[in-house]
């Protein structure tokens, strides 16, 4: 059996992960995955319990028996819960506060980065996260740091937001990001740095595809394009 090709897509929120990494996946001809979506997921199922967010045994043991699948759907993926599609759910803003929470604790990333490396069948898979590089898969194939400007970040996730019909301001939205990068860098485990054989990519003046032709460019130069993927 032939390893396959993993391309681990890192960095903090607003950088322009999943774009560039659907777009890259799209490319390539090989499923695109994310794992926060794994940790949106576990955090709705403590939401729809209504577990406190300070009863870590009730949040772990929630967890441990929650069923979360991703499903590909055309070049991105549904997210199920316990059967049930819960793939626009897990992208409200009290999730996403609740997964920033949960993702902490060291039980609730064993059982997600067991999940995670599951995704990785061969010809390949590119999976963005935050820890993708250094944790899930330190020996990816090609590991990719993605950064921005947080005033551009903050600007991205503020078109988003609008997009789907929520109400947010420029300040309100900066404010949510600096605490997540907070919290995401402290945490004691697995916390948001750059693998040591990652490659930085600012995208704060890129446009997505550039971003992707970059990449394209180091997968070449790491001859990693064979006849399994999409040249
Ligand atoms: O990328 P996202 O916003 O969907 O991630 C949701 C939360 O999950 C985020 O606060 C951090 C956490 N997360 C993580 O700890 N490790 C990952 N590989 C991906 C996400």
């Amino acid at each position: 059996m032939k390893n396959p090709l993993v391309i681990a897509i890192d960095g903090p929120a607003g950088a322009g992960k999943s774009t560039v990494a659907q777009l890259l996946a799209k490319r390539l001809g090989l499923p695109y995955v994310d794992s926060g979506a794994t940790y949106r997921a576990a955090a709705l199922k403590v939401l729809n319990d209504g577990i406190a967010p300070e009863d870590k045994p009730s949040i772990i043991s929630a967890i441990a028996t929650a069923e979360i699948q991703l499903q590909p759907s055309n070049s991105s993926f549904r997210v199920l819960l316990n059967g049930v599609d819960v793939t626009e759910q897990i992208r409200s803003p009290e999730v996403t506060l609740t997964a920033a929470t949960i993702s902490r604790l060291p039980e609730v990333r064993e059982k997600l980065i067991t999940l995670q490396r599951t995704f990785a069948r061969f010809p390949g898979v590119v999976m963005e996260g935050r820890d993708i590089g250094t944790v899930v898969f330190p020996d990816a194939s090609l590991k990719i740091f993605l950064t921005a400007q947080p005033e551009e970040r903050a600007r991205r996730r503020l078109k988003d937001e609008r997009k789907k019909g929520r109400e947010a301001t420029l300040e309100r939205t900066a404010y949510e990001i600096g605490r997540r990068d907070q919290l995401d860098a402290e945490r004691k485990i697995s916390p948001l740095v750059a693998a040591s054989d990652a490659f930085q990519i600012d995208s704060t003046d890129l446009t997505a595809q550039e971003v992707v032709e970059r990449i394209i460019v180091l997968a070449r130069e790491k001859q990693l394009l064979t006849e399994s993927v999409r040249q």
